[in-house]
């Protein structure tokens, strides 16, 4: 009995020392913009201010390995964040957030982080964070830009170079004191990427049952996906599509409440679609 009572209690602090530990990311930890975005009270720097390592902070956005200079609307990319240091630093983090217009509003999604980076939700926004100290410098996840008539889209980001001695003292940080701007390009291949001619879902919000309207130019077994905002799948099927205009309908009574993606792919073209569970 005594036993037991000893060993929750060092559980419940563990507990605790894990929820607070910042080499899992500040969005999550903090609750807080850390990239120097407009948004954000501060960057890494912050706290982590020793000036090591004199890290320099390179964000670019990768179609095919190569960076782009516009984003075609409904198109993924590969968001990289390299974080290029000097000496000996033993491991990385960092935040970036894609943000656009006069309020800061999120920018296009993030999905399928590298291995220890992960996607936090934070006030409406989208950040990608490390998930733990890295041993690699480089930081990569998806970043499917957003629909036509967005307009630019401004990328913030901050790196932190450690010594690795579980303390913000002793590293080195940077962050784009003006971020990677974005301008909105053409859809140049509107007939390859959008897979549908037309799409819509209803009702939303949705209770129980969702409705996906579409028009199909061909015919055949897609898959259907519901992504969260962490752009975690949690619903997947095939359904059978027939060309023309037809509606199919969904049970997402078991879903718990909140944003989802709607996708719809052949393996080529996707067409996807926002829809709130209530
Ligand atoms: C409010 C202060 C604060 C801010 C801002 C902050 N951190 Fe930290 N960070 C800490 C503290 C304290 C620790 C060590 C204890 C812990 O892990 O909780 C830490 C630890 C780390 C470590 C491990 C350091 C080591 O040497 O072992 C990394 C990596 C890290 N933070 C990255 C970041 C990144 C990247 C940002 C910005 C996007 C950031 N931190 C912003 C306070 C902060």
């Amino acid at each position: 009995m005594k036993f037991s009572i000893f060993y929750t209690f060092f559980a419940l602090i563990g507990a605790a020392l894990l929820w607070m530990n910042n080499s899992t990311g500040p969005a999550s930890v903090q609750g807080l913009d850390r990239t120097g975005s407009p948004l954000s009270p501060g960057p890494c720097q912050t706290c982590h201010n020793a000036g090591a390592f004199s890290p320099t902070l390179t964000l670019e956005i990768l179609d095919g390995g190569a960076a782009v200079t516009t984003y075609e609307p409904g198109k993924t990319y590969r968001l990289r964040v390299q974080a290029n240091a000097t000496g000996a630093p033993t491991g990385y983090g960092f935040q970036a957030v894609a943000l656009t217009g006069n309020n800061n509003t999120q920018a296009g999604e993030f999905a399928n982080p590298d291995n220890g980076i992960k996607i936090t939700p934070l006030n409406g926004r989208q950040y990608a964070e490390h998930s733990m100290r890295r041993t690699s410098n480089t930081f990569e996840v998806d970043w499917t830009a957003p629909e036509a008539g967005t307009g630019d889209v401004r990328f913030y980001s901050s790196v932190v170079a450690a010594n690795g001695n579980n303390s913000s003292g002793g590293d080195g940080s940077s962050f784009l004191t003006s971020p990677v701007a974005l301008p909105e390009g053409a859809v140049s291949r509107t007939e390859d990427n959008e897979l549908f001619e037309a799409f819509s879902v209803f009702p939303n919000p949705v209770e129980n049952q969702l409705n996906l309207r579409f028009r199909s130019r061909d015919q055949g077994a897609y898959q259907l996906r519901l992504l969260n905002l962490q752009g975690q799948s949690l619903l997947e099927r095939r359904i059978e599509v027939a060309t023309g205009e037809q509606v199919q309908g969904l049970d997402v009574s078991t879903l718990p409440a909140g944003v989802y993606t709607v996708l719809v792919t052949d393996g080529k073209g996707v067409s996807s679609r926002k829809v709130v569970k209530r």
